[in-house]
């Protein structure tokens, strides 16, 4: 047996009842310099000093009392960061264990999502470690840059728009680009890029005044072909009603301390969070098909955007080809909104192919004129060419 040493820069530990699962779960995590025990309170007793340690909770530590050990296990030990392994997952163990400080909850993880979950966690306390050294909080310079998509008409393209965006992005970012899905009841971004749906925005909203950036990493998925971090719309529309306005400012507020670009995917409605999004965005990417309806919506919409008093500096066009012939011009539609199209995005079954196979455009076909139209509007907020100064990578351990 291994145990945890105060001289390295961070073990891990498992911790299971279970002979077999113990076993398993070390296996899982390679074996070599992991040290197992099989009670929490055999972990205790052969910690030491202040050494950060990731610990691994197996599936005999999700009970009501273990978790109490785990949660003054935690406040006495900020250098430890804890993960909790389950067979299956349900809301009562999720709010148990992130109210007993459990930075992530897993069901049945294979060996790579286990491997995320700890490189995540240990990250995070590289990063807590390093934010306790620097008292400063980080200038309004630092802070991320957040993109709404938008479009006031559904349908129109809005989801393929902002993952497109995003996953571009990313590719030039690796590790410090987010997707938001607001789109609450429908929101279908991780079904796009084929991202696994354990957590969601609505996790990242129950944990109220609680929610910091490692309790959000932990919650979000990662995207392994652009490594962008993506944040799921809930997992039933039911649960669009336990999201408010003031939940995903404070979800996107802790976003830009970790982020360096956010890119958030809306519902093609006015409500309250919807606006609550646009006043916290840098930039807002509007959407349209180019026939009369969808411009007529557009064209209130960016009647409304003027009456909130965004600036036309915030605004982007984005305008979708369709493949009727019934569409409008695009002089006469940028000279009906006075504004310009920043690009148009061609019709091509490119799309709907790369949506069937659940692989963003960008990638599934990078050379189409649609991947090109989204790489353009890419280089809007990092040109491709040039050497980019990156904030730092979230992921940088590999397991
Ligand atoms: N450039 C394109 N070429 C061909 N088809 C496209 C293109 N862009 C989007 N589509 C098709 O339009 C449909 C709607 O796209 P998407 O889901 O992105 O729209 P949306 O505005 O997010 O819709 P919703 O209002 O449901 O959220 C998809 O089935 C997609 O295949
Ligand atoms: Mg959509």
């Amino acid at each position: 047996m291994t145990a945890v040493k105060e001289e390295t820069a961070f073990g891990v530990a498992v911790v299971e009842a279970d002979p077999e699962r113990r076993q398993g779960l070390a296996c899982q995590l390679g074996e070599v310099g992991i040290a197992v025990f099989p009670s929490l309170h055999g972990l205790q007793s052969e910690l030491v000093g202040s050494a950060s340690a990731v610990v691994v909770l197996g599936p005999s530590c999700a009970l009501r009392s273990e978790l109490e050990q785990v949660e003054w296990l935690a406040r006495s030990r900020p250098a430890l960061g804890v993960v909790l392994v389950v067979e299956e997952l349900s809301t009562t163990v999720l709010q148990q264990a992130m109210r007993a400080g459990v930075k992530d909850v897993l069901a049945s993880p294979d060996r790579a999502q286990l491997a995320w979950a700890v490189a995540r966690v240990a990250d995070s306390l590289t990063l807590a470690t390093a934010s306790q050294l620097v008292l400063a909080p980080p200038s309004n310079e630092a802070l991320g840059r957040v993109v709404s998509v938008f479009s006031a008409k559904g349908g129109s393209g809005t989801s393929v728009v902002a993952a497109n965006l995003a996953v571009t992005l990313a590719r030039r970012l690796p590790g410090t680009v987010a997707l938001v899905d607001a789109d609450l009841q429908f929101g279908d971004v991780a079904v796009m890029l084929e991202s696994r749906l354990e957590h969601s925005i609505a996790d990242a909203a129950a944990a109220g005044e609680r929610l910091d950036a490692p309790l959000l990493q932990s919650l979000m998925v990662r995207h392994d072909p652009s490594g962008l971090l993506v944040l799921p719309a809930p997992i039933e529309p039911a649960l669009a009603e336990k999201v408010g306005a003031e939940d995903v400012r404070r979800i996107i507020e802790v976003l830009r301390s970790f982020c360096d670009h956010i890119v958030v995917d809306t519902a093609s409605r006015f409500d309250d969070v919807t606006l609550a999004l646009f006043d916290q965005s840098d930039e807002i990417v509007m959407v349209s098909g180019m026939e009369v309806p969808g411009i007529k919506n557009l064209k209130l919409g960016v009647q409304t955007l003027r009456l909130l008093d965004t600036p036309a500096s915030k605004l982007k066009l984005v305008l979708v080809r369709s493949n009727t012939k019934v569409q409008m011009e695009l002089r006469d539609i940028e000279r009906a909104l006075a504004l310009k199209a920043d690009v148009v995005v061609p019709n091509d079954a490119v799309v709907p192919e790369s949506l069937n196979k659940c692989v963003p455009v960008v990638i599934d076909a990078p050379r189409s004129a649609v991947s090109r139209a989204f790489e353009a509007l890419a280089d809007a907020f990092v040109p491709a060419a040039e050497p980019v100064k990156r904030r730092r990578a979230i992921f940088s351990w590999r397991g």
